[in-house]
């Protein structure tokens, strides 16, 4: 088993909602611990950077608009397979799906559609230090 880092955020949907500290209290129940945690407005460079890898999908330019609509959350995860298990938590990215195969997910319970599915979690060792740097570039 290995210890690892991830970067976890709390989309705006889930912020506006007022239900960031039941997920909170989800993350820790499963042994995660938080070692940062900021709440900030995205800017527009910055949310087309992070979501780079997306650039040619139909669905981009609505993703970065969505995720500069109001405040997000982003945090700092550790713990054992933080990054697989901090994914599993969330849930499935296509909504239907979280509701059907993974109804405990934080998706499955706070998601609204797709688009605006409450979480975003690093899915590799790679991905995770790369995201990790966007949004805590001091450490
Ligand atoms: P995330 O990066 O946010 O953790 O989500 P993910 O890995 O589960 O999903 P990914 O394929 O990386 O997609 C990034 C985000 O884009 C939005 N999306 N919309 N309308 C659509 O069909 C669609 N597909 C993806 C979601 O907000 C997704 O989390
Ligand atoms: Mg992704």
């Amino acid at each position: 088993m290995t210890i690892q880092e991830t970067l976890a955020l709390f989309k705006p949907d889930l912020v506006a909602s007022g239900k960031q500290d039941e997920v909170l209290e989800i993350i820790k129940k499963n042994g995660l611990e938080v070692l940062r945690k900021e709440e900030i407005n995205l800017e527009k460079a910055r949310a087309e950077l992070f979501y780079e890898e997306h650039k040619e999908r139909p669905f981009f330019n609505d993703l970065v608009q969505f995720m500069t609509s109001g405040p997000i959350v982003a945090l700092k995860l550790r713990g054992e397979e933080a990054i697989p298990k901090w994914r599993s938590i969330m849930g499935p990215t296509n909504y239907e799906k979280a509701k059907s195969e993974a109804p405990e997910s934080i998706r499955a319970l706070y998601a609204n559609s797709t688009q605006e599915n409450a979480v975003h979690g690093s899915d590799s060792p790679q991905s995770a230090e790369r995201e990790l740097k966007i949004f805590f570039p001091e450490q």
